[in-house]
């Protein structure tokens, strides 16, 4: 039942004005609160638009892509950078019932705790985290019968598309220091017509092995 559903998802750039729900757009977003993260760190934070000037200035924000102004609701992913801290993290650690010496060995390895290498490392592993939101929201649209799609391709600190705009985001929406704008999540109900495309995708044995690396020269399975 998931796997059909997760074949049938896709991405749809083309809304009608039809609004979704505050009852499924709570869902969607509860399926991003309870994903998985690293040691659940959850470093993460949405916030949910649908007024019209909001899509259409995070549209112009996204090289003016269609499907964020016609979209009913656009969720904006942040990463929250501080949810590593020790303050933060810590008590994250202390929930999870670790004992003070474990936490504070947690806290100062550099494995464990990204915020000890590098801003670049901490960037990575937070959006590592968030990919996990992000997944779990754009399916559980799906799942509610709500199209969606995913906006990597936006003004903001990791494509460096035009700064100014990323600037103004985060002043109209208030973003704190400490987070970083991820991605934005379209929503809505499809234009009539609009049907799903077959997925284009590599072949199951290009990218399955067993056992070891066969680099697409897998045996065949059997069922
Ligand atoms: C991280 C990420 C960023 C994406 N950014 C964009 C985007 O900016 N604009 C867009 O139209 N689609 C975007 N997509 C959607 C992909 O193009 C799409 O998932 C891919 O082509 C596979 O098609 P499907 O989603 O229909 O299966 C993005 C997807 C991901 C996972």
């Amino acid at each position: 039942m998931l796997l059909k559903e997760i074949e049938e998802r896709c991405s749809i750039r083309n809304f009608l004005p039809d609004k979704i729900g505050e009852k499924e757009i709570k869902e969607i977003l509860e399926a991003g609160r309870i994903a998985p993260s690293w040691m659940n760190v959850q470093p993460w934070h949405f916030i949910v638009t649908d007024k019209e000037e909001h899509k259409s200035f995070l549209s112009k924000c996204a090289n003016f892509q269609r499907q964020i102004k016609e979209a009913s609701h656009v969720i904006i992913v942040l990463g929250d950078l501080t949810a590593w801290n020790k303050a933060n993290f810590g008590r994250i650690l202390e929930e999870k019932g670790i004992d003070r010496e474990g936490i504070v060995n947690l806290l100062e390895d550099g494995g464990y705790n990204p915020a000890n290498r590098s801003e670049q490392m901490l960037i990575l592993r937070t959006i590592e985290q968030c990919t996990y939101a992000i997944s779990y929201m754009d399916l559980q649209a799906k799942h509610l019968g709500i199209d969606a799609c995913i906006v990597g391709a936006i003004a903001n600190e990791l494509t460096g598309f035009s700064p100014d705009l990323a600037e103004e985001v985060r002043n109209i929406f208030k973003i704190p220091e400490g987070m970083i704008i991820i991605a934005f999540l379209a929503l809505g109900y499809r234009k009539e017509g609009i049907i799903t495309p077959k997925k284009k995708r590599k072949a199951f044995n290009e990218v399955v092995s067993k056992e070891e690396y066969k680099g697409g020269q897998a045996e065949k399975w059997e069922y």
